[in-house]
Order: C-alpha cells, then sequence, then structure tokens
C-alpha cells in the first residue's frame, strides 16, 4: 500500500500515488466520472474516479459510497488550480471501511436547534473546522502572549466556597457534607498567586447559572485571567490593549484561510492595533445621551448600550471607572471620586460586546471587609482572602477575557454557541 498521508501534507507529494483515510463529505457523478469530496479533519480533497482508471467493481463503489462512510482511498496527486486545495487525487484505489447509513445533516438548510441537537456531527462541518481552529489560535495567542511576558501559570480551583461575581448566578452542588461552588472566575485565588509568584495567569473553565437566553452568555464558558502585582488601572489598561492587538494579529497571520472561509471582513480586524480608545463611564453615559439613549448615570450597561458605545469607535474601546454599585466587591473605588470603581471592561466593535472586565482590587484590609459586609457576603468565608491585605499587601490588577466572545467577534459570528465544542446555555445540557 502506498504511504498514507494527512490531506494536508497532499501539497508536498505531488505526481506520487498516496493512500488516505477519511470520511465523505460530498458526491456527485457524471457518466464516466464520480467526484468524491473526501476530508479527513485537516482538509479536504476532491478524489476523481475516472472509469478507465480503476476496476468495475472500484467504480461501482465509488458510485454507492454514502456520505459520511468511511473511506481509505488510494492514487494520484494532481495539480488543480480550480480548488482551494490546489491538488486533487486521480483515484486508483477505493475502499470502505465503515458505511455510514443516513447521515442526518444534509446539504440542505437545517434549523439551529436540529444542528445543536447534532452538535457530535455537525463538528465536522468546514465553518466548525473554521471556528474552532480559529479557537485553538486564541488559546495558543493567549498563552505565547503570558508565557513570552514571564507570567507564571497558576491554576485556580473549579469547587470553591466563594462567590466571585455575586451570588445570583451560582452553581452549587454537594461537597460530601457541604456545599461548594463552581467557580465563576478564577480571580481571588489568582490576587494569592501575583503575591507569591508577582505576575500570573490561571486559563481554565468558568461556570454561571446566567438565566438570560442571549448571544453572549454561556453557562459554562472558559476564561484566561492575568493578575499582576504593584499594577494599577491604566498599566491594566496597557497589557489588556497589548493582549488583544497581539491575538488578533495572531489569528490574522496563521488563520487567514479560516477566517476567509467564515468571509470576515478583514479590514476591520487589522484596525485592532494599539492605542485603543479609552473613556469613562460618564462619557460613555454622555455619549449614550447624545445617540438618543436615556440610560440614567449609575446604571449597569446592557447589550444595547455596549453596541452604542463601541459602534463610535473603530477598535476595541476600554470603558473605566464605573459606578461602584455597579460592580464586584472586591474593586477598589476611585480615590478622586469615592463612588466610583477603578475598573475597566473592554468592548469590542461591531457590537460584540463586553469580551474582557478587570481592575485595581481593594488593597485595604479594613475598606475590603467593609464591602464585603456590605454586599451581604460571609466574611469567615474571605478569611484567607482578607489574609492577603494583612501580610504585605500592594496594589495589583488584573482582568479576565472571555475566550468565546473573542472567537465570536473575531470570527464575526452573531451568537457565542458556535465557538465552543460543545455550548452549554440554560436549555442546552446535551450532547
Ligand atoms: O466581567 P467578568 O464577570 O469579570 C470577572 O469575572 C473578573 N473576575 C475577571 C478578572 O478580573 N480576573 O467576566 C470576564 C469576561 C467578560 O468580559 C466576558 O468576556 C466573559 O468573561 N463572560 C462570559 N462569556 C460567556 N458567557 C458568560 N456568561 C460570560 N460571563 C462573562
Ligand atoms: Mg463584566
Amino acid at each position: 500500500m502506498p504511504d498514507r498521508i494527512w490531506i494536508e501534507e497532499v501539497k508536498k507529494r505531488e505526481g506520487e500515488t498516496v493512500t488516505l483515510k477519511g470520511w465523505l463529505y460530498n458526491k456527485r457523478s457524471s457518466g464516466k466520472l464520480h467526484f468524491l469530496q473526501v476530508r479527513d479533519g485537516t482538509g479536504l480533497i476532491q478524489c476523481v474516479v475516472f472509469k478507465g482508471d480503476v476496476s468495475p467493481e472500484v467504480f461501482e463503489r465509488s458510485g454507492k459510497v454514502t456520505q459520511e462512510s468511511a473511506v481509505e482511498v488510494c492514487g494520484v496527486v494532481r495539480k488543480d488550480e480550480r480548488s482551494p486545495l490546489g491538488f486533487e487525487l486521480g483515484v486508483t484505489d477505493l475502499k470502505v471501511l465503515h458505511s455510514a447509513q443516513d447521515y442526518p445533516i444534509g446539504p440542505k438548510e437545517h434549523g439551529v436547534a436540529f444542528l445543536m441537537d447534532h452538535r457530535h456531527l455537525w463538528l465536522r462541518s468546514s465553518r466548525q473546522h473554521a471556528v474552532l481552529r480559529v479557537r485553538h489560535e486564541v488559546i495558543r495567542a493567549v498563552r505565547d502572549f503570558f508565557d513570552g511576558k514571564g507570567f507564571t501559570l497558576l491554576d485556580a480551583p473549579i469547587f470553591t466556597p466563594n462567590a466571585c461575581e455575586g451570588t445570583t448566578t451560582l452553581f452549587s452542588t454537594e461537597y460530601f457534607d457541604r456545599r461548594a461552588y463552581l467557580t465563576q472566575s478564577g480571580q481571588l485565588y489568582n490576587e494569592a498567586g501575583a503575591m507569591a509568584f508577582g505576575k500570573v495567569y490561571c486559563f481554565g473553565p468558568t461556570f454561571r447559572a446566567e438565566k438570560s437566553k442571549t448571544r453572549r452568555h454561556l453557562t459554562e464558558f472558559w476564561m484566561v485571567e492575568p493578575e499582576m502585582a504593584f499594577c494599577d488601572l491604566e498599566e491594566n489598561m496597557d497589557l489588556a490593549e497589548e493582549f488583544v492587538e497581539f491575538i488578533v494579529q495572531r489569528v490574522l497571520n496563521h488563520r487567514s484561510q479560516e477566517l476567509a472561509y467564515l468571509k470576515r471582513d478583514l479590514d476591520v480586524l487589522q484596525k485592532v492595533r494599539r492605542p485603543f480608545p479609552r473613556i469613562s463611564y460618564d462619557e460613555a453615559i454622555d455619549l449614550l445621551h447624545r445617540q438618543g439613549n436615556d440610560l440614567p448615570w449609575g446604571k449597569d450597561f446592557g447589550g444595547d448600550e455596549e453596541t452604542l458605545i463601541s459602534s463610535a469607535f473603530d477598535r476595541p474601546v476600554m470603558v473605566h471607572r464605573y459606578p461602584a454599585r455597579c460592580k464586584a466587591f472586591y474593586m477598589k473605588n476611585d480615590p478622586e471620586k469615592s463612588d466610583l470603581s477603578l475598573c475597566v471592561d473592554m468592548l469590542a466593535p461591531e457590537g460584540y460586546g463586553e469580551i474582557i472586565g478587570g481592575g485595581e482590587r481593594e488593597d485595604d484590609y479594613d475598606r475590603l471587609l467593609a464591602k464585603i459586609r456590605e454586599q451581604g457576603l460571609s466574611p469567615e468565608i474571605f478569611t484567607w482572602y482578607l489574609d492577603l491585605r494583612k501580610y504585605g499587601s500592594v496594589p495589583h490588577s488584573g482582568f479576565g477575557l472571555g475566550i468565546e466572545r473573542a472567537v465570536a467577534w473575531i470570527c464575526g459570528l452573531k451568537h457565542v454557541r458556535e465557538t465552543i465544542p460543545f455550548p452549554r446555555m440554560m436549555e442546552r445540557l446535551t450532547p
């Protein structure tokens, strides 16, 4: 049997006879020819079966092979300028390794609910490959960015007794004879990490019992969170914009084929260059009022407000210093205006909404304790967290980027559900 290779290697094997293993993606026939599109996960290739080149059995088998059957194909690699791959296979032999019956996803249009019910099979489509490869690239870029800057990866636990982002979106679970929550954010543990290692990041799944069925919310999503000691809000924003520029430029450079498949407007992504605009919450409120949105001062932005604000800019915008009452207990108050938090949200362009949330943390023991009490949280659970303000407390900051929202924006997808292999949402726990 000739060498078995992956479809991605075909371009190095022009003129050679090779074996491919994969699945039948699509098929059409005309007289003495069958055109089989075969995929193996690394690519898609057209395999041309000409009656004069193969045995009568192989020709007949090729005409009957069904969508998503597993196949082994032998043939000669030929140049084909018209195909996206640049090559096709002139088939000499074909074996059906497993015959698929009535594959449910056809070339016709299916509704999203149907496709989501068949997510385990939908992952085989070219569109899903493009999106999930961009996701992989984003994750690789995330790690390269922080590793390249000397951050230590210090992953946070998933079971926790602490509510980081408010008590309304906690998933609780039994933990032997106690109650535990699934983590909403690794931040609190990251703060301990920053006091130990200077600059750290964690990257993992986070959980929120989001009852809102929006295009931006999952109940399980992946977040990367850096945390730095001796870092204020301005330096935190510097890092956030450098980070987002890095990721977007990396995807542009490494995943142009996938972005082209998704018909992403590259101009918008190419503009993602530092410096990003920075406006205060107060300025954002003025902007909203000028646009006819009358959200009163003191209220948090919803999707509509975020879209209005971001559409005033051609790159991500950082909105800082929200009213403290909109934000979590750990935020440090602005010393110049104590009803504001030293926080920042980064809003992606084109109405993709908040992709990053972060800020400077309260580093004073008494003030932090007071905030924990004010928000109705129990101080005993936070003893360890308060300790960090007892032993060498210093200004420190960090942020979290939601991977799925970032991927949805970079790919230009309306909804986050396709940016993770198996999305979890309020109404979806299967497959
Ligand atoms: O703004 P959030 O809630 O911030 C935090 O969790 C901080 N503790 C992070 C930190 O400072 N270390 O969430 C951060 C990001 C959001 O900007 C968004 O991108 C994403 O996480 N996110 C979600 N993504 C998908 N589905 C959800 N339900 C999300 N909730 C937040
Ligand atoms: Mg937020």
